[in-house]
């Protein structure tokens, strides 16, 4: 019988509404935990959550856009008020940069921000909220989902994208070494190419020209020619990394940045 390693656990999980925050929203429910699904699009959400609750799981919604501090703060008292304390963080909430391909010179100020808010900021809000709590309480595990341009560079995005998941890895670190006393593990994955819609519709939808949606195409085909396993992961995949070190299978890793990306970037 497989073990279910988040029984009365709770968690609270970004970009539940798609893609690997969805992956990973259904995995924790499967294996016990009430689940809060945050994002900033509710039908996904709700269909997450309606997954969870027919496979037998418990979960809530609520919209939130991460980048805003004081949405965060509201969604978080109002998740841990209908599900409890949460137990488990995963980050999982990002958006892409496509359009930044065009050069640095073409980079505004506005989406540059845009990019560190979602990426970077979200993150910093969500663990400025729940780490305390689990500190006071003596458990806890933080996920952030970096990306492969953390450890390296982007293929298909640009310097804010890169920027902001290479900053993540850096609060991930930095809570480790701040939290790991007060028993609180809190680690990062770092996912190559995944099969979501962000890699599938992202040149179509965030390229502003066609040259750049077609600049953008052949960066991704470059990018799974040098992939060892010569295939996109998918988002399940990903979630199963997550699952892992949020729970107690990973009780002495603490800090890491875990690439997922079949090899293509390997150090
Ligand atoms: N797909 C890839 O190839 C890939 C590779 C490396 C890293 N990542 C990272 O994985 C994470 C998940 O991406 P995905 O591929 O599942 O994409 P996705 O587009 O399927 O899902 C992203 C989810 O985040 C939500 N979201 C975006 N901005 C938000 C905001 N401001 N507030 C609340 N919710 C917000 C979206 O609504 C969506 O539901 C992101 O952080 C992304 O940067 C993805």
């Amino acid at each position: 019988m497989t073990k279910l390693r988040f029984q009365e656990r709770t968690a609270l999980v970004t970009g539940g509404a798609s893609g690997i925050g969805r992956a990973t929203a259904l995995l924790l429910a499967a294996e016990g935990a009430a689940v809060a699904v945050i994002d900033r699009d509710e039908a996904g959400a709700s269909a997450t959550r309606e997954a969870i609750e027919a496979a037998g799981g418990r979960a809530a919604t609520f919209l939130c856009d991460v980048a805003d501090s004081a949405e965060v703060v509201a969604t978080v008292a109002a998740a841990e008020k209908a599900l409890g304390p949460i137990d488990v963080l995963a980050n999982v909430a990002g958006t892409a940069d496509t359009a930044a391909i065009a050069g640095i010179e073409a980079l505004e100020d506005e989406r540059w921000n845009r990019v560190l808010a979602v990426n970077l900021s979200g993150p910093f809000y969500l663990c400025r909220a729940l780490l305390p709590g689990m500190a006071a309480r003596g458990r806890g595990a933080v996920v952030n989902v970096s990306s492969l341009a953390g450890r390296s560079k982007s293929a298909g995005g640009g310097p804010a994208y890169t920027s902001s998941k290479a900053g993540l890895l850096g609060l991930t670190r930095h809570l480790a070494f701040d939290y790991g006393p007060r028993g609180i593990r809190v680690n990062a994955i770092c996912p190559g190419g995944v099969d979501t819609p962000m890699i599938r519709a992202g040149a179509a939808n965030l390229a502003g020209t066609p040259e750049e949606t077609e600049a953008f195409m052949r960066r991704i085909s470059a990018y799974e020619f040098f992939m060892p396993i010569k295939r996109l992961s998918s988002p399940e995949e990903q979630a199963a990394a997550i699952a892992f070190l949020a729970s107690d299978e990973a009780s002495y890793i603490n800090g890491v940045s875990l690439d997922i990306n079949g090899g293509l970037f390997m150090a």
